[in-house]
């Protein structure tokens, strides 16, 4: 079999780690263009992963129960066609508490399962290995990986010749951009043989109240989580953000169909970030664009699926219609 496991060992022989993203240099470009931007994957340093864990369980941020729910109902099904010694794959895998279902059916039609989870953050992925090792004391091993998405696409394609499902939840997909998400779905079809399966979660068109309540909760949760980015600066580029002056906004843009989330300066200001030499002007009102989270209509779907060389084989919602699960194979 190829080990799955390459790179810097942690003390951990079940996980690995590979190497930390270019933070300074993204920052730089991002705080330097005309609509300030940060990108998303800086969210999860283990405070933010830790706090995207409480956002799951919070009672606004219906996606994560929508998708379990789905999981609950047909995870037999989900799996039912796969050939009899699968291998599940997960992309940006968090503490995967969903994913739990999945391998319980696996694990009740084939007796156990290799277990390839990656995720960003190295908290997580011993909250997940935790996790799996304390529910399944046998027949799971578990195969993790700490890294970026673009880590794992390379190690696709080079793994064993079981087949793989590959599992994209969350509507994780949801954060590029429809360009940017289907050209990482084309990559993802790259990485896979023909009989591999891809279990993509999207999160659903809806009532812009109920999607801008999601990602702005009464407790204020997502505002910290965003706000945490700003934290995270500050610490590892000597920021020195003020975190009163800058307010977290959910906005819905109805033309993109996705909601935006944004860090906005309450006042003009100017940041200075010592690890970079950079002063950064804020005026009243100029927001950083630090997420995107794509709200998908089936013809939107249907095109994405299509454009990346797939095919759609089955598709699962929740009850209430809110959430989907779609079962893609290479076309
Ligand atoms: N993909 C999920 C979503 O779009 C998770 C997520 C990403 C998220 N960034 C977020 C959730 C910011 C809340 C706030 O919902």
């Amino acid at each position: 079999m190829t080990r799955l496991i390459t790179g810097d060992r942690t003390d951990d022989d079940s996980i690995a780690r590979l190497d930390d993203p270019d933070l300074a240099k993204d920052v730089a470009a991002g705080l330097s263009a005309g609509q300030k931007t940060l990108p998303s994957k800086y969210f999860y340093d283990d405070e933010g992963s830790r706090l995207f864990e409480v956002i799951c369980g919070l009672p606004e941020y219906y996606l994560t129960r929508a998708e379990r729910a789905i999981l609950e109902r047909h995870a037999d099904d989900i799996v039912g066609d796969l050939e009899p010694d699968a291998r599940l794959v997960e992309l940006g895998a968090g503490s995967a508490t969903k994913t739990r279902l999945l391998i319980d059916a696996l694990v009740r039609r084939q007796g156990g399962v290799v277990y390839c989870p990656i995720d960003i953050s190295a908290q997580a992925m011993r909250v997940a290995e935790e996790n799996v090792k304390a529910a399944f004391p046998s027949g799971v091993v578990f195969k993790g990986v700490i890294g970026e998405y673009r880590d794992a696409l390379g190690r696709l394609s080079t793994m064993d010749q079981h087949q793989k499902l590959v599992l994209f939840l969350g509507s994780s997909i949801g954060n590029f951009t429809l360009a940017g998400a289907t050209r990482f779905l084309a990559a993802i079809h790259d990485g896979m043989g023909p009989r591999d399966r891809l279990l993509v979660g999207l999160d659903l068109a809806k009532s812009p109240e109920t999607l801008v309540r999601a990602y702005d909760d009464a407790q204020g949760v997502t505002a910290a989580f965003n706000k945490n980015l700003l934290v995270r600066l500050a610490r590892e580029l000597d920021a020195d953000f003020d975190l009163d002056a800058f307010r977290h906004e959910a906005r819905w843009d109805p033309v993109e169909s996705r909601i935006e989330m944004h860090l906005v300066s309450t006042r003009r200001q100017t940041v200075h970030i010592g690890r970079l030499g950079l002063d950064v002007e804020f005026e009243e009102g100029e927001s950083i664009h630090t997420e995107n989270s794509y709200k998908y209509t089936p013809g939107m779907v249907a095109r994405m699926v299509r454009e990346s060389g797939f095919r759609e084989e089955r598709m699962w919602t929740d009850p209430e219609g809110r959430f989907a699960l779609r079962l893609l194979a290479p076309a």
